[in-house]
């Protein structure tokens, strides 16, 4: 279950009127907008979308082509494929970048791309590193062997027990006694990242300092990301967005609960530092006739967190250094994350900053629709009044024409940016720019999906995955029961 307001309030999605064809060809949505070196046919975008169907070792797979090309067939402006790592290590069937053996699939990915959407759709390639979080450990198994014993471990089971002895027990009757003690008394004996490493599975920080990978990351990580980089260029992508988002490497640098005492962390002008090197450094390795973007949070809806004053200022010197967008996102952090159940690991999407990431239609008095703009719109003021032209793409429950019009007039956003609603529906694009705007599957905002991404099942759409599941060659679930594509758009109907 998904953290919701109290006392939430239930959304219809909206009403809408959507434009004629002559009304769409001259609205300000479909018009193109420059990005960097490039140009987008229109102020379209579907953001990064991870749909867990790459091979285990991180491999493009025939499901994600076609999960793709059906993206592509719908004409966005811009598609940005999901969150793909940038190191050379396992990390489950989520794409990666950290190496030339990855070069092949997504050279595919691209001609896939390029040839549904007949050269009209820009492709960027999201990248991302994140640091190691393990699954919740069993109880026992955790004091059996995660749990690393230390003198002060000893002397809280003596003052507990008033049993000086404890002092100098074995290991053995030390971990057999917390096997067996309350939370109550574990409160006591543990410290704070020890209940969480038992609670929620052991999770690294980048103030982990003492650890001397994380010590190291921002010696490591500006070539990492610039050889990803390079990589994605070679393979024919129109640009990359460096992920500064979320719960990952990159947000957490930017993070106001960055404490590191190394010039990376403390004051914004220190937590935006290795963010910055790291997109100099891509910028030295591809060249400046390359879309190089990144998407970072608004407001980290966490306590300690950024809000909108930090979020503001890293949005100014972005464009300051020369990044060529700037995706906007909210939320999506681990700390306020729900606990994992034993054997899961924990899911950043679950707790509020995961709401506010994905908002549903059960929602407080603001709703969840175009629910982030008013903070894109103060990022985007900002950049611009600082003498910058960055496009700005906003996102979060944004499904009509008329919201995304309004946003445009208003200048509240240059691109905007549908997640869900793609996904619902990936010809909303096509359908709303050629006077087909009633034929839209609209998207529910009830988080079907994301319950799928959340289970690391296949992602599909409530609303087409169990329809016409008989059609030659339709790729399916791994259980057989859902579609993994939507029906293709009967155009002449
Ligand atoms: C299934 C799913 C996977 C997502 N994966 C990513 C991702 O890889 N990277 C990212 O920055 N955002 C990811 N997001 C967040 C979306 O890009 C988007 O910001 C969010 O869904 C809000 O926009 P929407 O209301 O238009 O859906 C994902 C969202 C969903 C539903
Ligand atoms: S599953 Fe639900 S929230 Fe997700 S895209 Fe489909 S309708 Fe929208």
């Amino acid at each position: 279950m998904t953290w919701h307001p109290p006392n939430p309030v239930r959304y219809q999605i909206p009403e809408t009127r959507w434009p004629t064809r002559e009304e769409a060809e001259s609205s300000l949505l479909f018009q193109p907008v420059r990005v960097g070196s490039t140009q987008l046919e229109s102020r379209t975008w579907v953001p990064a979308m991870v749909p867990w169907r790459a091979t285990e070792e991180g491999f493009v797979t025939e499901a994600n082509l076609d999960w793709y090309r059906r993206f592509a067939q719908g004409r966005p402006g811009a598609i940005v494929v999901e969150a793909t790592g940038v190191r050379d290590i396992p990390s489950g069937p989520l794409l990666r970048i950290g190496h030339d053996r990855f070069l092949p699939g997504l050279k595919r990915l691209v001609e896939t791309v390029r040839e549904a959407s007949q050269g009209h759709t820009h492709l960027f390639i999201q990248i991302i590193d994140f640091l190691s979080v393990k699954r919740r450990p069993e109880k026992t198994r955790f004091m059996e062997h995660f749990l690393e014993l230390h003198p002060h471990h000893r002397r809280a089971l003596a003052e507990i027990t008033g049993e000086e002895s404890w002092t100098h027990a074995g290991d053995e009757d030390v971990r057999g006694f917390l096997k067996q003690a309350t939370d109550e008394v574990l409160e006591k004996v543990l410290d704070e990242r020890e209940l969480e490493a038992l609670r929620f599975g052991y999770r690294e920080r980048v103030t982990d300092t003492q650890l001397a990978h994380i010590r190291e990351l921002p010696r490591v990580l500006p070539d990492i990301f610039a050889d990803a980089s390079r990589r994605a260029r070679e393979a024919g992508f129109d640009g990359v967005e460096l992920h500064y988002a979320h719960a990952y490497t990159m947000a957490s640098f930017l993070s106001a609960r960055n404490t590191r005492e190394d010039g990376y962390g403390g004051a914004r002008e220190n937590r935006v530092r290795l963010p910055l090197e790291i997109y100099r450094r891509v910028r030295e390795r591809v060249g400046d006739d390359y879309v190089v973007g990144c998407r970072f949070l608004a407001d980290e809806v966490i306590s300690g967190g950024n809000r909108i004053a930090d979020a503001v200022y890293f949005g100014v010197e972005f464009a300051r250094a020369g990044l060529d967008f700037l995706s906007i996102s909210k939320g999506g952090k681990f700390e306020d994350a729900k606990q994992p159940r034993v054997g899961q690991a924990v899911y950043p999407y679950t707790g509020q900053s995961g709401y506010e990431c994905m908002p549903t239609v059960i929602s407080d008095e603001t709703g969840p629709f175009a629910r982030n703009i008013p903070l894109v719109a103060q990022i985007k003021r900002a950049v611009n009044e600082a003498g910058f032209q960055t496009p700005v793409v906003g996102a979060g429950g944004i499904t009509t024409f008329e919201q995304a019009e309004a946003i445009l007039e208003r200048g509240e956003a240059d691109i905007i940016g549908l997640a869900r609603q793609a996904l619902a529906d990936p010809d909303w694009f096509v359908k709303v720019k050629t006077g087909r705007g009633p034929e839209v599957r609209r998207c529910t905002y009830t988080n079907y999906c994301e319950g799928l991404d959340q289970a690391h099942k296949q992602v599909t759409c409530k609303l087409w995955d169990r329809v016409e599941l008989d059609e030659p060659g339709v790729p399916l679930s791994s259980d057989g029961r859902r579609r993994l594509i939507p029906p293709r758009w009967k155009e002449e109907q």
